[in-house]
């Protein structure tokens, strides 16, 4: 089984820059001509949020339209820069949440020796990562159905500290997420928000992040850090599970990275609704 993760596509509907510096729409493109034309196909694709810039509806429909063509599923969850409306509306099948967790788009896809548990980790308005009532809730649930299966927990914000600076906010119950996955051994997890890759232990289980598909946060690990981005290569994570064994890989997607940078975030806009 390949579970292709992809992260940060930042999308924008309306033919403009993101942050007036960055092409995301040809990042896409060139992420799903990558994908394409990889011999081995992944048999899912999971996007770990900050799938649309500003939550803009053209953004989803032109998400749709461009990874339907891979012919393979996919998968989604919110983040900060996300609309949860407009992905119902849009892209309902990539997150085919339950009445009794609305609004929260979570969802589980169930495999025979595997399980991918797709969490919605954003608060309208904030930057940060939230854990709430419902959701913890759900998650305790979802992972109490199958708990000796290994299982794959995707979220778009990490609870973990990076060093990067201004990106290491505080999670919001982050101590009852903690408890959580220190209860459950068939835990990775998995997530994006960083813009690029990296790599911990966290409450005993193997944590990673995902870089994006578009531009890349900048590794400034001082204080001041994490505000800011550079064109460096964009790429994935391809999680191969395969008779028991289980890698991560970090891809690459083949473009001219120009590396320019570093630019700030400036215009950046977490959706309210
Ligand atoms: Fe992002
Ligand atoms: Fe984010």
């Amino acid at each position: 089984m390949r579970i292709l993760q992809l992260s940060d596509t930042h999308l924008r509907g309306d033919h403009k820059l993101s942050f007036g510096v960055v092409d995301t729409r040809r990042c896409l493109n060139e992420a799903a001509d990558h994908l394409k034309s990889l011999e081995q196909q992944p048999d899912i694709v999971v996007i770990t949020g900050d799938l649309a810039d500003s939550g803009d509806l053209d953004a989803y429909h032109i998400l749709r339209d461009t990874l339907t063509q891979l012919g393979i599923p996919v998968h989604a969850v919110p983040g900060n820069h996300d609309r949860r409306d407009r992905m119902h509306a849009v892209i309902p099948h990539w997150c085919p949440a339950k009445e009794d967790i609305a609004p929260y788009l979570c969802h589980t896809v169930e495999k025979e020796n595997l399980r991918l548990v797709l969490m919605d980790s954003m608060h309208p308005g904030s930057h940060s990562g939230h854990l709430h009532a419902q959701t913890g809730d759900w998650l305790e649930r979802e992972l109490a159905k199958r708990p000796d299966t290994p299982t794959l927990l995707f979220m778009h914000h990490p609870p973990f500290l990076t060093g990067m600076g201004a990106m290491d906010e505080p999670f919001e119950n982050v101590e009852r997420l903690g408890a959580i996955v220190a209860r459950n051994p068939q835990l990775r997890l998995c997530f994006g928000h960083m813009h690029r890759p990296i790599i911990t232990q966290w409450h005993g289980r193997t944590a990673m992040t995902a870089p994006a598909v578009s531009m890349q946060i900048d590794l400034d690990l001082s204080p001041g850090g994490g505000d800011t981005f550079r064109m460096e290569t964009p790429g994935y994570l391809l999680h191969h599970f395969d008779n028991g064994v289980w890698n991560s890989h970090v891809c690459q997607i083949a473009v001219q990275a120009t590396f320019a940078g570093p630019y700030p975030f400036v215009g950046s806009v977490n959706p309210t609704q």
